[in-house]
């Protein structure tokens, strides 16, 4: 089908709306699970310098190559590729996405689907009286139909935003959720910081231990930048498809980077003091699973004063960090169903999450009815998980990168960022210089470990 024009496209309402929708997919599962644990792990303030290096140097620059990509084309991330380097292969970047975007969603939404029954059983009192987290979330994750059923509906959740639109769905959602996020956020924050032992916590995950820094610790430290920005799969072209033509996009850019390092360092504040206040657990043994949230913090919320409300609120605000996740990653398949196929928005809804769910039981079921099957030594969600995150993204973001450093070009890339010479910033040319030379080799050489290094991002 032909590519509609941009006259008919859907498009963001507000520069606000544009932040809220960007951040929402950047702030999600990757912050508050992964974080901290990933820099308390690695050296604290050291592996948090690295990583604030990442997000600048390397990250804002993708992010901006994404948006421009997807604002110059105004088309989804496949037909983005098609439209600005016509009769090459380049497309296939855009394919790869969407693939990404499968692989990405699928156990996303498993782990999305956990954090609901968490948010019910944190509700109904449940989760506070069990004694044993390891075996309530083992009980829970070997059941074939609960975390199903949970995965499900958290999808149903993510296809009525995105079916509801662009700016009546995603931009409505994500500008009312952002702000409750981060409101709920800090009332955590706050009771975790000020719990007797907290200040061990804070030390613990600020204070540099330069001994930790080491080649693999680097690479962990760019592959979580890329994994928490949502870069390297062509969620940001399409969002950027739908950013108007007056918006400052390094400005943007920069401030979703902002608002992505900030909730992450939030997160820690709100998750490390707490463990260290009530936990006996060594954050050093932890191992980067459910553990941290599923096991080890409603025991942290048993052992708290006034714990019930802050497991609910934990809970609901992990479901809310996922879902505007979620949808940005779905938005990605429904653009390109619904541009390339010509499908209606409706019908390209149903299809993507319909066929995204298929893959997603599997990843479910790996925990109960398929945890024998292996591929490569890893179970299905383990495999989903490592290809998408560790390989898909950066190798994603790597072509990315070299797509506009190498065949866009520079002076497309700067008529675009600077909207046709408006905005005059020296800075300008600097990211272009970084994403010409600078972001392919080092992106390239994550890339290209993460094959050979196991659980790495
Ligand atoms: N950035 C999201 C997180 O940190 C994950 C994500 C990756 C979302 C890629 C969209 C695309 O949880």
């Amino acid at each position: 089908m032909a590519n509609i024009p941009s006259g008919n496209r859907d498009s963001f309402g507000s520069k606000f709306g544009v932040i809220a929708a960007a951040a929402g997919s950047a702030v999600g599962l990757g912050n508050i699970w992964r974080f901290p644990l990933v820099t308390t792990q690695n050296g604290g303030g050291a592996f948090l310098i690295l990583y604030i290096s990442f997000i600048v140097f390397i990250g804002i620059p993708v992010m901006l190559s994404e948006f421009s990509i997807g604002r110059r084309a105004q088309l989804n991330a496949f037909g983005s590729f098609k439209k600005l380097a016509p009769k090459t292969p380049w497309y296939l970047v855009g394919f790869l996405g969407i693939l990404t975007a499968f692989a990405i969603l699928s156990f996303y939404s498993a782990v999305a689907g956990w954090t609901l029954e968490y948010l019910v059983q944190a509700i109904s009192g449940k989760l506070l009286h069990t004694d044993d987290y390891v075996k309530n979330f083992a009980d829970f994750s070997t059941d074939v139909y609960r975390p199903l059923i949970w995965q499900m509906v958290f999808m149903f959740l993510t296809a009525i935003v995105v079916y509801a639109g662009v700016k009546k769905g995603i931009e409505k959602f994500t500008k009312i959720l952002m702000p409750v996020l981060v409101i709920l956020i800090g009332v955590v924050v706050v009771r975790s910081v000020s719990l007797p032992g907290a200040a061990e916590g804070i030390k613990y995950l600020f204070v540099p231990d330069w001994s930790a820094v080491n080649f693999k610790t680097v690479l962990m430290a760019l592959g979580q930048a890329a994994f928490s920005l949502s870069i390297g799969m062509g969620t940001l072209i399409t969002y950027g498809s739908y950013i108007q033509k007056d918006n400052h996009l390094l400005r943007t850019s920069s401030q979703v980077a902002l608002a992505d390092t900030s909730i992450a360092i939030l997160s820690s504040l709100m998750v490390i003091p707490a463990i260290f206040a009530f936990s006996s657990v060594s954050i050093d043994q932890m191992s980067p699973g459910p553990g941290l949230v599923f096991e080890v913090l409603p025991a942290v919320f048993k052992a708290m004063p006034g714990g019930v409300i802050f497991a609910v609120v934990f809970f609901f605000l992990l479901a809310v960090a996922a879902l505007t996740s979620t949808i940005s990653v779905l938005e990605v398949v429904v653009a390109y169903l619904k541009e390339e196929l010509g499908m209606t928005r409706g019908k390209a809804t149903i299809i993507a999450s319909v066929s995204i769910s298929v893959l997603g039981v599997l990843a479910t079921l790996s925990f109960s009815s398929l945890s024998g099957f292996h591929i490569f030594g890893l179970n299905i969600f383990d495999l989903l998980n490592f290809a998408s995150a560790n390989i898909m993204l950066t190798f994603g973001a790597l072509f990315i990168v070299v797509f506009v450093g190498w065949k866009l070009g520079k002076s497309n890339f700067l008529d675009e960022i600077s909207n046709k010479g408006e905005i005059k910033s020296v800075l300008h040319k600097i990211v272009f210089f970084i994403i010409r030379y600078i972001a392919p080799v080092a992106i390239g050489i994550i890339a290209v470990a993460a094959l050979f290094i196991k659980g790495l991002t």
